[in-house]
C-alpha cells in the first residue's frame, strides 16, 4: 500500500493527565463506550474527561461479540447524548463496537446492512459530529490503531470484517495501568496475537518499507517483554512495552495486512470456539513454516527474505534465510512453552476423532477467509488439509 496511516499515539503512565489538554476545548459532551467489567475501572479516565469540562455519559453494554445489532444500540445512545468526543474503553471488541457505533452516529441514514457494506472506497465523511479516542485495556488486537472493524453476524455465526481509512481513531491513549488487571492467560494469548500481527504484516503481500519497521519492532518487543508481562502482571514496564507492541503491530498490519496465520486462526476459532489470540498463536508457527517452504506468489514479497530480516532484527544468528525461518519457529515455540500457551491443538485436548470430521469445514473457512488473499504463498486445498493436521499434531 503506497501510503501510511496512524492515529496520534499518547503512551505511558503520565499520559492520562496530558490527555486532558488534548481534548480541552473540543466540545462539551463525551460518551464512553465500554463493557460491564471495564466500567468498574473507568473512574480515572472519567475524571480526566470531566476535568476537561465535558459532561460524561457512560454506556457499558458492549461485550465480547460486537454484533451489528449492538453497534446500532450503541449508536442510539450516541444520538441521544450527541457527544463531540467518543471514547472506547476496553479490549478490541469494545473498540470495534464503538467504531461501528461512531459510523452510524455520524451517518444516521445508514442501517446495519449499510455498515457491513462499507469498503475502503466508501466516502463516509466522519468527524462532522465527533472525534474518536481509543483507550485499550488489553494488549493484543491493535484495533486502537487500525481502520478495520470486525463484527459478529449473529444470525450466520460468522465474523464480518470491513475497513475504511476514515475509521482510524484520532487518538489512541495507552496507559499501562489500564492493562494491569489482565489475567496471565489473557496476557499470554493476546500477546501471541501481537506476534501474529507482526509476522503476518511483515510477510503479507501488501507489506511496505513503512509497515516493515513497525512489524519488526512489535515482534522484537513481544519476544522480550511478553514473558515478563506474563510472569508479573503488576510489572508496569512490561505492561507498557506490551501495550506499545500491540499498538505498533496494529499500525504495522494496518498498513500491510494480516495474512496466513489469521486465515488459519479464524477457521480454528470458529470451528473449535477458541479465543482469537489463542487460535492465532496455535496457527502461527505452522503458517511461518508453510510460507518458508513453498514458492512465493509472483510479484509478492519473498517471505523467506522477510523472515531473514526478522531473524536478524531479533538477534538470531542464522546461516541462511531458510535457517532463519526455522529458528524463528523454534523461538516462538520456546516463548509459547514459557508462557504456557498451546503449541498445537492436541495440547488443547482436541482428539484426532474430533479433528478429522472438522477438516473439510476448516479448509473451506480458511480458503474463503479474506486474509488468505494476503498470503505470500498460494495455499491449495490439499495443502490446507495438511496444514491443519500439522497444527493438530504439532508437526512443523
Ligand atoms: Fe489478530
Amino acid at each position: 500500500m503506497p501510503y501510511f496511516f496512524s492515529p496520534k499515539v499518547l503512551f505511558g503512565s503520565g499520559m492520562l493527565k496530558r490527555f486532558g489538554s488534548e481534548i480541552e476545548g473540543r466540545g462539551t459532551k463525551a460518551t464512553i463506550i465500554t463493557d460491564k467489567v471495564m466500567a468498574a475501572s473507568a473512574t480515572p479516565i472519567v475524571e480526566v474527561v470531566k476535568a476537561a469540562e465535558y459532561e460524561v455519559n457512560i454506556w457499558d453494554g458492549a461485550n465480547r461479540e460486537p454484533s451489528v445489532d449492538l453497534a446500532v444500540e450503541a449508536s442510539q445512545v450516541l444520538k441521544e447524548h450527541n457527544p463531540q468526543l467518543i471514547l472506547a474503553f476496553g479490549g478490541g471488541s469494545v473498540i470495534d463496537a464503538a467504531k461501528a457505533a461512531w459510523v452510524l452516529y455520524e451517518r444516521p441514514e445508514m442501517t446495519g446492512s449499510d455498515l457491513v457494506a462499507v469498503n475502503p472506497r466508501s466516502k463516509l465523511n466522519l468527524r462532522k459530529k465527533a472525534k474518536f479516542v481509543a483507550v485499550p485495556t488489553t494488549s493484543g488486537t491493535g484495533s486502537d490503531a487500525t481502520w478495520a472493524i470486525v463484527v459478529t453476524d449473529t444470525a450466520n455465526h460468522r465474523k464480518i470484517g470491513f475497513a475504511n481509512a476514515e475509521i482510524l481513531p484520532d487518538i489512541t491513549l495507552l496507559v499501562p495501568e489500564f492493562t494491569a488487571g489482565m489475567p496471565k492467560i489473557l496476557t499470554a494469548s493476546t500477546g501471541m496475537d501481537v506476534l501474529g500481527h507482526a509476522i503476518d504484516g511483515l510477510t503479507a503481500r501488501q507489506q511496505t518499507d513503512f509497515s516493515d519497521g513497525m512489524c519488526l519492532q512489535a515482534m522484537k518487543l513481544t519476544f522480550e517483554w511478553l514473558p515478563k508481562a506474563c510472569a508479573d502482571g503488576s510489572d508496569l514496564i512490561a505492561r507498557g512495552k506490551m501495550q506499545n507492541a500491540a499498538t505498533i503491530a496494529g499500525i504495522g498490519f494496518g498498513n500491510s495486512n494480516t495474512s496466513l496465520s489469521h486465515a488459519l486462526g479464524h477457521a480454528l476459532g470458529s470451528v473449535f470456539n477458541l479465543p482469537h489470540g489463542r487460535s492465532i498463536g496455535v496457527a502461527l508457527t505452522y503458517s511461518i513454516d508453510f510460507i518458508a517452504t513453498n514458492p512465493a506468489i509472483a510479484n509478492a514479497p519473498n517471505p523467506l527474505v522477510q523472515l531473514g530480516l526478522a531473524a536478524r532484527f531479533a538477534g538470531i544468528n542464522a546461516s541462511s534465510d531458510a535457517d532463519a525461518a526455522k529458528k524463528i519457529v523454534a523461538k516462538i515455540k520456546e516463548l509459547q512453552k514459557e508462557i504456557s500457551e498451546p503449541l498445537c491443538l492436541k495440547d488443547l485436548g482436541i482428539t484426532e476423532d474430533q479433528m478429522k470430521p472438522k477438516l473439510d469445514s476448516l479448509v473451506v473457512l480458511a480458503a474463503k477467509d479474506v486474509n488468505m488473499y494476503s498470503s505470500p504463498c498460494e495455499c491449495k486445498e490439499e495443502q490446507l488439509k495438511q496444514l491443519f493436521m500439522n497444527i493438530w499434531q504439532g508437526k512443523t
